[in-house]
């Protein structure tokens, strides 16, 4: 017997890993302790759970998958914010956009299928929506465009689809935009205006489990900055997935700090965080 599992403490926390890498594909440090410890007692004085093994017992048992989410919600980050990684949005606006709509004259149609796959409270979804409107201008009208924004956290999600936040959300974004696409609230918070907000919606979705649930190809999707939780042979799974899930000459967005390695096997890279699939 290791020393490791004849400490009870220990073995919990050994046990929460485990669940939450079984589950989701998160890997949890397990120098993390501290960090667990707290953030589990805060999610325990929301649920009136007495004792972590109580709280294990129960997210482990049948039909407490919710519990075992919100559980995970608790100790992965969700943390986001507008216009993160500007390279993406300046690519967009140079490259990727005007091949789309190159494409959509050729085929006559007006779809554009956008799917952001860890998208936290959305704030990811919603600057693409916002570069979208800032390319088309007047004729983003005529578009059926939209972005599928998902991920496993829920409260997360839901926040998401109020589309309301704290004014540090909105800090790296170009003040025209801040302009045109906010409406302040009154006490440092500020909503996205409904256009916007009508052109995403918002769903629970495991990136670790089978995607057959996703109908049709996308020309983009981002997962951005979710690949660092996952281990090898998860990543490399993931993005074996994603690569089916893009139209020809669709692409995939990653985050900078992202590693690109499996991303190279299945897209071909054109920038440092950006690959694209074959248009052919
Ligand atoms: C750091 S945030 C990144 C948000 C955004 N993509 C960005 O780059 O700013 C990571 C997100 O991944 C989500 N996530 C973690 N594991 C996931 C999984 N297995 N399936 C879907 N989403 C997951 C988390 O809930 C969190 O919202």
């Amino acid at each position: 017997m290791t020393l490791e599992s004849t400490n009870p403490v220990t073995a919990e926390f050994d046990e929460l890993r485990r669940l939450a890498h079984h589950k989701f594909g998160i890997i949890v440090p397990a120098n993390a302790e501290s960090f667990l410890d707290s953030r589990l007692r805060a999610f325990m004085s929301q649920t009136g759970h007495e004792s972590i093994p109580e709280l294990l017992r129960e997210a482990r048992s049948d039909g407490r998958e919710d519990l075992l989410i919100n559980l995970v919600e608790h100790l992965s980050t969700n943390h986001s914010y507008f216009y993160r990684e500007p390279a993406h949005f300046e690519f967009m606006a140079s490259t990727l956009l005007p091949e789309l709509e190159e494409r959509l004259r050729r085929d006559r149609t007006k779809d554009i299928r956008i799917w952001s796959s860890a998208a936290a409270a959305g704030e990811e979804a919603y600057s693409i929506i916002m570069a979208m409107r800032e390319y088309f201008g007047t004729h983003y009208q005529d578009l059926d465009a939209g972005v599928l924004a998902t991920d496993i956290a829920k409260a997360t999600l839901r926040r998401g689809a109020i589309g309301e936040y704290r004014a540090e959300a909105f800090r790296h974004m170009p003040m025209a935009w801040q302009q045109k696409y906010l409406e302040y609230l009154g006490d440092n918070t500020y909503r996205v205006v409904k256009q916007v907000r009508d052109d995403v919606m918002f769903r629970w979705l495991n990136l670790t489990e089978p995607l057959e649930m996703l109908r049709g190809r996308f020309h983009l999707i981002l997962c951005r900055n979710v690949m660092i939780y996952f281990d090898d042979t998860t990543r490399e799974n993931l993005v074996r997935n994603l690569s089916t899930m893009l139209a020809p000459g669709g692409y995939l967005f990653i985050g900078h700090t992202d590693n690109p390695d499996h991303a190279r096997i299945y897209l071909d890279q054109i920038r440092p965080a950006i690959f694209r699939k074959k248009a052919s």
